[in-house]
């Protein structure tokens, strides 16, 4: 599948569990917890694989303005990392739960449009569809490799909020964008 295809297929995914949580009552405390868990995990999943394939391609590109859209891109991440991690610490009975998630929301939507303006549009300038699709290819593997690992973490839903973030840090890894 080209690299784009797949990227905004995930980004679909992820705006339909937004759309699920928005349409919880608060009460709801254990769905809505199960809900962010797996935004959370399709996120970092999703924020990974793009890292280690699909930034490091557009890194490369003998394009000022594409490295700077990744620059730009990775500093998204690790602000919506912070705030998955910030989510993750809450009880979902807090007041604050149903806001944060509407702000991490915005950050996620702010951070897609950018991605799919900006750096697709630099990708399909400077790529080839047959490199676009080879992205593809692999980042469905390594996305495939991530699902694995996390699966755990899932499991672990209604387990203290620190249990899945410590199982799934040996498997980041980091960024080979230069
Ligand atoms: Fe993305
Ligand atoms: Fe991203």
């Amino acid at each position: 599948m080209n690299a784009t295809t797949l990227l905004r297929n995930d980004h679909q995914a992820v705006d339909r569990l937004f759309t699920q949580f928005a349409e919880t009552s608060p009460d709801d405390t254990s769905y809505r917890r199960l809900i962010f868990r797996l935004i959370k995990s399709e996120l970092e999943a999703h924020s990974r694989v793009e890292e280690e394939v699909f930034y490091p391609a557009v890194m490369r590109l003998r394009s000022a303005q594409a490295r700077e859209t990744v620059r730009a891109a990775l500093e998204d991440h690790q602000a919506l990392d912070g705030l998955l991690a910030e989510i993750d610490q809450m009880e979902p009975d807090d007041p604050q739960y149903g806001a944060r998630l509407a702000a991490l929301r915005q950050s996620v939507e702010r951070h897609v449009l950018a991605e799919e303006g900006a750096l697709f549009s630099e990708a399909r300038i400077h790529l080839t569809d047959e490199r676009l699709e080879a992205l593809g290819r692999q980042m469905e593997l390594r996305r495939k490799e991530h699902a694995v690992g996390g699966a755990g973490e899932l499991e672990s839903v209604g387990a203290p909020a620190s249990a899945g973030g410590a199982g799934a840090a040996p498997d980041r890894t980091p960024v080979r964008v230069r």
